[in-house]
């Protein structure tokens, strides 16, 4: 069989539409994860319950790519709004993933309090151990073209489909301030817990990678958490599959010796 394309949900019911099309599902462990082996349309996958948060998401990644030797790995599933343009159904493909959880905080003294908009973003991937490995804006990752195009051509009758940033931390960020000022400094349209940890693993590997993700709740415009939008999010990521060509193998003749 030709090698699958990983497809990843956190919670299980952000996967349980993927696994319930599958024929000849075999299903494996992995420590705490879940894998679903099977076709998907014809289409060979891999369905990945990860487990929420930027831990759970790298090692779930991790393991896939060792063990699956996967063409590629789509991160989907649910996400809060940043943007108020965005109800609860939107899509948003993730031409780019960008790491919320990485800072480091000016100094200030006993009884200064906080202030995390001042926070600086921290480069998770410098080899230089300099004194100063801040950025401008956080680490980020971008969306393999391929698999992004493909995703561009994919229908979705359940809500509009923007191109945008996509945030990722271990926080659940309800402040309107903070939300504020990442989706004005970042472009941030949506935030969630897994995405850019799943990026940076793939990126280590040179593995090809892109989020999808449905918006079910914008506090920004005060949509309360629907997680039944996971459902259309799944039945998109099924539908742009048979539309991702992934590159050509160079043929033998031509390949070097
Ligand atoms: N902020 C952070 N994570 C969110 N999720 C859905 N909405 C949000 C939000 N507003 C997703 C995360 C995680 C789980 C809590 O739901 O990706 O898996």
């Amino acid at each position: 069989m030709s090698k699958p394309i990983v497809i990843q949900g956190a919670m299980q019911v952000e996967v349980a539409v993927l696994v319930s099309r599958l024929s000849g599902a075999v299903c494996e462990t992995a420590g705490g994860w879940t894998f679903w082996r099977g076709l998907l349309g014809g289409v060979p996958v891999v369905i990945s319950r990860t487990g929420m948060g930027m831990s759970n998401a790298a090692a779930a990644t991790a393991i896939a790519i060792e063990r699956y030797a996967p063409l590629a790995v789509i991160n989907q599933g649910t996400a809060g709004g940043h943007d108020p343009q965005l109800l609860p159904h939107d899509l948003v493909l993730g031409t780019r993933v960008i790491h919320l959880g990485a800072f480091q905080s000016p100094y200030r003294a006993p009884g200064a309090g906080s202030d995390t908009l001042a926070w600086r973003p921290l480069d998770l991937m410098d080899q230089s151990e300099t004194a100063d490995f801040t950025l401008p804006v956080p680490m980020s990752f971008a969306a393999d073209p391929a698999l992004l195009a493909a995703a561009r051509r994919a229908a979705y009758p359940a809500g509009q489909v923007v191109d945008g940033v996509i945030g990722s931390s271990d926080v659940w960020n309800n402040e309107l301030d903070r939300i504020a000022h990442f989706h004005a400094r970042y472009g941030t349209l949506v935030e969630e817990m897994e995405a850019a940890s799943v990026a940076q693993v793939c990126g280590q590997y040179g593995v090809p990678f892109l989020c999808v993700r449905v918006v079910s709740n914008n506090i920004v415009i005060g949509a309360p958490h629907d997680v039944a939008t996971a459902n259309a999010c799944q039945a998109f990521v099924a539908g742009l599959l048979p539309l991702y060509l992934p590159p050509a193998p160079i043929p033998a003749l031509l390949r070097p010796a």
